[in-house]
């Protein structure tokens, strides 16, 4: 396949993800390698919302560690029990902070980043190998449907 993105016109976030997905399924069934899949998700999910930082965080032994991501530069590790991406790691579910002051614990990686959606990312055995972390610089940016847009894009990972 042809590694160009073709972008919606739309400014409807629910109608982007739609847009989006052929194309990603498409672009991430070619290829095995989760990490090179993680590094073109990022890139696509950055270039069609303009979110301030898009990225994840793979499990490696007890902690979160940073992987493919586009954005600013991140922290590098997170414990289980730190931050919204150890949370979404342990409860095993799609968090939102509509505010990351509120969130006790929250990890600034960045003082620009207001609000974040952090979703499991999950292999064919149903077990969790990554987290993917969104963060947004405007308020209250996430919603029911970019739970459902990610959780969907993540599933061409498997
Ligand atoms: N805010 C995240 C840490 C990762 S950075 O935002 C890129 C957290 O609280 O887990």
């Amino acid at each position: 396949m042809a590694e160009n993105l073709i972008l919606s016109e739309s400014k409807n976030r629910e109608e982007i993800y739609e847009f989006l997905y052929p194309q990603v399924e498409s672009l991430l069934k070619g290829e095995s390698d989760l990490i090179a899949n993680m590094a073109n998700l990022s890139a696509i999910l950055k270039t069609a919302f303009d979110f301030y930082w898009v990225g994840f965080y793979l499990l490696k032994e007890d902690q979160l560690v940073l992987g493919p991501f586009q954005g600013p530069i991140a922290c590098t590790r997170i414990n289980f029990d730190k931050g919204v991406c150890g949370h979404c790691y342990t409860i095993g579910r799609t968090v939102i902070v509509p505010n990351v002051d509120l969130f006790p614990g929250h990890i600034a990686c960045s003082s620009a980043s207001r609000s974040e959606i952090v979703v499991p990312v999950f292999n064919k055995k149903n077990k969790i190998i990554a987290v993917l972390d969104v963060d947004s610089d405007k308020l209250n940016d996430f919603s029911e449907v970019d739970k459902d847009g990610l959780e969907q894009m993540l599933c061409f990972l498997k």
